[in-house]
């Protein structure tokens, strides 16, 4: 079958199954197995497929079918104009967290330290050691598992540009440090949301998507204990849910902060700035 062709085919069984995105995803998932930049499946789409690529695409599409997410199929996602590598390990880096970079970016002082809480994958402190080599960035997490996978898309993306990674639930392994500025992507959908939202996200780990207290519980903490860790003029940056800004704004002055709240491009509150 010609590329062009079998396209048009996985397109419309993509569809008929009810995936939001289906001629977008087949063509991601096509170039992948083949190895092409996605323009080039139209440039080559006379081209007619081995039968091990025919194999090896239609495998990803009954994947697809099942609503896995494209990025555990190909095993990368891009952040950050960076490419991640993924698996079911850590949470796929979403775009409107690429906000929370560029607030990292405007805080963060010439040379300061810097903590990336929960860093699953990494993206958020190698996208901004990537675009702040002056920063020293230390990433932490509870799961083994991701810091596996955060700490190759350090070595692949950053090379000799090092963070440090550390293993344990929040701030566990920062006893008596400081840093002049704390990130979290935290864990912030409510639990009882939990197989009632898009199906792909049963794919990803519910540990980094779920949290009690209608998604507040990680937060909170992170709130409550981040002044301890915090320099003297301390920065803390939060991606909250879209209904977390009174919650956040009460939390924040609770314990000491001035609290602001930025909406994502899409109008939603997305990130708090919270300064000591
Ligand atoms: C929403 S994901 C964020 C991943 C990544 N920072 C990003 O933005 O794509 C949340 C991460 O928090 C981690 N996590 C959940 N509870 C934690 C805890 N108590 N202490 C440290 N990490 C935790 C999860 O393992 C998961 O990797």
């Amino acid at each position: 079958m010609k590329i062009g062709d079998y396209i048009k085919s996985i397109t419309h069984a993509l569809r008929e199954a009810g995936i939001d995105s289906p001629a977008l995803d087949a063509e991601v998932i096509a170039a992948h197995f083949l190895d092409m930049d996605r323009h080039q499946l139209v440039t080559w789409s006379d081209r007619v497929l081995s039968d091990s690529e025919k194999s090896a695409i239609d495998k990803a599409i009954k994947r697809r079918l099942k609503f896995e997410p494209v990025a555990y199929i190909t095993g990368m996602k891009e952040f950050y104009s960076l490419e991640f590598t993924v698996n079911k390990d850590v949470l796929i880096p979403r775009p409107e967290t690429e906000l929370l970079v560029d607030m990292a970016i405007y805080w963060a002082g010439l040379n300061s330290s810097v903590l990336d809480l929960c860093t699953g994958s990494g993206a958020i402190a190698v996208a901004l050691k990537h675009s702040r080599g002056d920063l020293d960035v230390c990433a932490s997490d509870i799961s083994a598992k991701a810091l596996k996978v955060a700490e190759k898309n350090a070595e692949k993306i950053l090379g000799k540009r090092r963070i440090s990674f550390f293993e344990g639930d929040l701030f566990t392994p920062f006893k008596d440090e400081k840093f002049d500025l704390i990130v979290s992507n935290p864990p912030y959908v409510s639990g009882v949301l939990k197989g009632g939202l898009q199906r792909e996200l049963d794919f990803e780990p519910h540990d980094a998507l779920y949290a009690d207290d209608d998604g507040r519980a990680v937060i909170r903490k992170i709130i409550d204990e981040a002044p301890l860790y915090l320099d003297e003029k301390g920065v803390l940056l939060l991606e909250i849910g879209s209904n977390h800004r009174d919650f956040i704004e009460d939390a924040g002055r609770k314990r000491g902060f001035t609290v602001s709240v930025l909406n994502d491009y899409a109008g939603l509150p997305r990130v708090a700035t919270l300064k000591k």
